[in-house]
């Protein structure tokens, strides 16, 4: 980033020079009075079950009320939970109120119920990167717990979703994950660490969130746990009683069933067949594909019915891919937009699951400050879906103050949808730029290089002329009105996330 925080100056003089470019936490803690965050638009199907918990910061107790609210939508005073059931099609304008001691505020709010869902990208949390397959019922409570208790939920997180593990594998000696992977009727099984489904999913509801499950289209999923090949209606039903909210669907072993990898139909056919049968459900499925990108997954995803879609292999946690999937995106921004998302993968920052001695072990990131605030803002930028991979359980303010800054959030959320693109490129310094609602431009300074180094936003690169107000979007401050250009100091591996807003 491009300035010392008074805490770090001081480790600079006691000697701690390589923290001399990485800032502390940079995000604004939330004041007394409340705020509404989050999505400014949401999409609903018709006559299916509906839960928006309006996200909200400022001290508890608080009271929500709302203004025009569609017919049998009904809104929980005390938790801002909004639920029910909408009949008619239709663009709702409401107005959401938070009131508390501290004062009260208000935000438009448009409930869209129609065809689409995901109109700005998802945010949430899954199980894969903090837990891979060690996870049980339990635990995802205790995750969903975390959601609402961290505070998660007052910025817009609302997905808790399983990944890879929950039912059988088959063939495994081990007692809670072996058995038969189906019953008598050809039901999928969950395993013994999930003895209640539908108890669990009500859990998650319980607390204003939604719940999402994982399965593959091929015989088995990537960790060799049964999955749907011949029995994809049949287990989306499944998923539909439980109470899911969001599949993620893995290709993995149905890999083998594409024989010609040049043809697009054949990597689309497995997702059409499940987008079509989800599409038919009584419930509201946000569709996540799961292909590591083949066959340029991003020209069809959402023909296909997905809402967002993996535009690469797994990032893990390390530097290198993070910069190489999100840096990689350039290019793919035409075919993002509201009800489909390019997915670089989750966040995976705080507590996460490494590889090592004994099989590996929960630890913290091993990423930079810096390397934080790019992953954070580059994902933003690109309306990336924001899955949090690490473990709520074990959050620290640093981690938090990457993964709640609303400002910072309000940019990958924009309404517009449109996803940001590379404006400039000088060796390893990249300019990146994306168009928001009402105007005004967001625009990301990277420093991919491994010396501090002045970066330049040009306005004839970024097609504007006069003048504009920049606001530093991480420290939420305004920092004067600029012609032409705007530098900054930017560290390596670092990011000036910026806002630029005409000048009156
Ligand atoms: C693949 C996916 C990951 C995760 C694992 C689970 O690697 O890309 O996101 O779902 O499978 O086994």
């Amino acid at each position: 980033m491009y300035t010392l925080p008074r805490t770090l100056i001081r480790l600079c003089l006691l000697g701690a020079v390589a923290l001399a470019q990485e800032p502390g936490i940079l995000t604004p803690p939330p004041g007394p009075k409340p705020k509404i965050n989050g999505a400014k638009v949401y999409g609903a199907r018709p006559g299916h079950p509906f839960l928006y918990t309006i996200p909200a910061t400022g001290t508890r107790p608080m009271t929500f009320s709302t203004k025009g609210l569609p017919k049998g939508l009904k809104l929980d005073a005390p938790s801002g939970r909004i639920a029910g059931a909408v009949a008619r099609k239709g663009d709702y304008a409401v107005t959401l109120r938070a009131k508390n001691a501290a004062g009260s505020a208000e935000r438009k709010f448009k409930i869209v119920i129609g065809d689409t869902l995901a109109l700005t990208p998802p945010m949430g949390w899954s199980t894969w990167y903090n837990a891979r397959v060690a996870i049980s019922d339990a635990m995802v409570r205790a995750q969903a717990d975390a959601m609402v208790s961290s505070g998660l939920v007052q910025h817009g997180y609302a997905y808790v979703n399983i990944d890879d593990g929950w039912n059988i594998k088959p063939g495994s000696t081990d007692p809670a994950i072996g058995g038969p992977a189906r019953d008598e009727k050809g039901d999928l099984r969950p395993n013994q660490n999930f003895p209640d489904m539908k108890g669990m999913c009500d859990y998650v509801h319980g607390k204003g969130l939604k719940i999402g499950i994982y399965i593959g289209p091929g015989p088995l999923t990537c960790a060799g746990f049964e999955a749907s090949y011949g029995h994809e209606e049949q287990d989306a039903r499944q998923f539909a009683a439980w109470g899911f909210d969001f599949l993620k669907y893995d290709l993995c072993s149905y890999q083998k069933l594409i024989k010609d990898p040049k043809n697009p139909e054949e990597h689309k056919k497995p997702y059409r067949l499940m987008g079509e049968i989800l599409r038919k459900l009584d419930r509201d499925f946000v569709f996540n594909l799961c292909q590591y990108g083949r066959g340029n997954v991003w020209e069809w995803g959402r023909e296909v019915g997905g809402h967002f879609w993996r535009t690469a292999g797994d990032v893990g946690g390390g530097w290198n891919n993070v910069a190489r999937f999100g840096y990689g995106q350039a290019g793919m921004e035409k075919w993002a937009g509201p009800g489909g998302w390019n997915d670089p993968d989750n966040i995976n920052i705080g507590h996460i699951f490494q590889r090592g001695a004994g099989g590996g072990k929960l630890a913290p990131t091993t990423l930079t400050p810096n390397e934080q605030y790019t992953w954070m803002s580059l994902w933003s930028l690109m309306a990336a879906p924001l899955v949090f991979g690490g473990d709520m359980t074990k959050l620290d303010d640093f981690t938090l103050n990457i993964l709640t800054n609303d400002e910072v959030i309000d940019i990958d959320q924009d309404t517009l949808g449109k996803q940001g693109a590379p404006v400039s490129k000088t060796g390893d310094l990249e300019v990146w730029a994306r168009d928001l609602e009402g105007g005004s431009k967001a625009v990301g300074m990277f420093n991919r290089g491994e010396q501090e180094a002045e970066i330049s936003a040009r306005w004839s690169d970024l097609g504007l002329t006069g003048s504009y107000v920049v606001r530093d979007v991480w420290r939420q401050k305004d920092l004067g009105k600029f012609e032409n250009e705007f530098k900054a100091k930017v560290g390596r591996h670092g990011v000036a996330l910026v806002r630029l807003t005409r000048a009156r």
